[in-house]
């Protein structure tokens, strides 16, 4: 028998994840004033990652109960899935169509989500907004689909292209799967209006396209049920779609790794089929979702004082957040003759776009410890009273020397 030898040598050098990368690269910085504007983190005005106050409240609960850590079933905690799906669909929605599983963040579902979905429709395209989240094209492109753009961002009003982005998704071949933020798009924090998330939803339905949300900001917008308008609407229209949602950043979970997804079907039996189908393909992958972060977050939803707290935790989160852009976006159009950043005041959620070149979030990293996405991608919500006018000032220098 011929022994074949396998050399590692032949693996491909890998280029750090431009995020997860720059994180690395901040967490072993020794400056003492550096500021992470990179990751989608939610940090507090002392710059710290908090921990809820529901969160430690359901933790001292679950302690004190010490349960042992048993496997869960391949779908997860059925508690938890019950809950995440209250709300994200609302408490009228119809259940027995929502076929859920609990899922390894929000990347996790969108893993799994992408995988039972090339098994199904494997001829189909998955289109993603231009720009938007980079990884939605991996996770994507390695479950095997080829995934394309459709346009989003009118960059003059710094608003969604609705006109560009329908005209595109109108030609689509019936079948295609869209990618759709449901909020607080990520990187522009553009988002649709009310109105145009109707013209959406008849287009799709009318046109035999397949949504796909993504959930990852929900309360970081307008509010919890505010923020889930697009996915209340179709799923009260019987339409059929999918969703991934994450509960990292509302629940300042991020290590617990805890999302959910759901398909939306027009009947329980196809809940039924897609349900089973979305367990295989969690069996072939790792199994069985964890217990801890679950157990927390299905505790705080359950308990009706505690959601209750959770809430206003949500809303304090968003509201500090909007009062960084709107500081940070102060000072920017205050002093730049060069740029009109007031554009950017109807942005929602964690990020916007500071308009610095890849080059120029080199030049701020390196010289002042301030740390951005390399697309120039900055998260509000590592800005504080501290930092935002230091903030402001350098990429103001940076913009400035432009004209140079
Ligand atoms: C981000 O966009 O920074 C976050 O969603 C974290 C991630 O996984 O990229």
């Amino acid at each position: 028998m011929k022994i074949v030898e396998h050399s590692f040598e032949r693996f491909a050098p890998q280029l750090p994840d431009p995020i997860f990368g720059l994180m690395a690269q901040f967490q072993s910085d020794a400056r003492p004033n550096k500021v992470n504007l990179g990751i989608g983190m939610y940090y507090n005005e002392a710059g710290e990652l908090p921990v809820l106050r529901s969160v430690w409240l359901a933790k001292e609960f679950l302690k004190e109960r010490n349960q042992p850590s048993r496997y869960l079933p391949m779908a997860g905690y059925s508690e938890y899935c019950c809950a995440a799906r209250a709300l994200v669909f609302g408490d009228d929605a119809d259940t027995e169509c929502i076929a859920t599983i609990q899922t390894l963040g929000g990347t996790g579902a969108l893993r799994i989500g992408a995988e039972v979905l090339k098994r199904h429709f494997p001829e189909a395209e998955v289109w993603v907004s231009d720009t938007g989240w980079d990884n939605h094209l991996t996770i994507f492109s390695n479950a095997g689909f080829s995934v394309r753009r459709y346009p989003y961002l009118d960059k003059g009003s710094y608003t969604v292209d609705f006109e560009a982005m329908y005209s595109c998704l109108e030609r689509l071949p019936r079948g295609s799967i869209v990618l759709l933020h449901a909020c607080c798009h990520n990187p522009t924090g553009a988002d649709l209006s009310k109105a145009q998330w109707l013209h959406l939803a008849e287009l799709v339905r009318d046109r035999g396209l397949l949504p796909f949300f993504d959930f990852a900001y929900q309360g970081f917008a307008v509010g919890i049920d505010e923020d889930a308008y697009a996915i209340r609407l179709m799923e009260r229209q019987n339409m059929a779609f999918v969703v991934a949602s994450s509960f990292s950043k509302n629940f300042s979970l991020y290590g617990e790794r805890c999302g959910a997804l759901f398909f939306c079907c027009q009947n329980e039996r196809q809940a039924g089929l897609v349900q089973g189908q979305m367990e295989y393909a969690v069996r072939g992958s790792y199994s069985n979702p964890p217990l801890h972060g679950a157990d927390i977050i299905s505790y705080i939803l359950h308990e009706t004082g505690l959601c209750d707290i959770w809430r206003t935790e949500v809303t304090e989160m968003r509201e500090r957040i909007s009062g960084m852009r709107q500081c940070l976006l102060d000072v920017l159009s205050r002093n730049s003759a060069r740029l009109d950043y007031y554009r950017l005041s109807g942005t929602r959620g964690m990020f916007i776009d500071s308009g610095l070149s890849p080059t120029e979030v080199d030049q701020l990293r390196s010289q002042l410890g301030i740390y951005l996405a390399p697309s120039g991608r900055l998260c509000l919500a590592g800005l504080n009273q501290a930092n935002v006018e230091m903030v402001a000032e350098a990429i103001l220098d940076i913009v400035d020397k432009r004209s140079i």
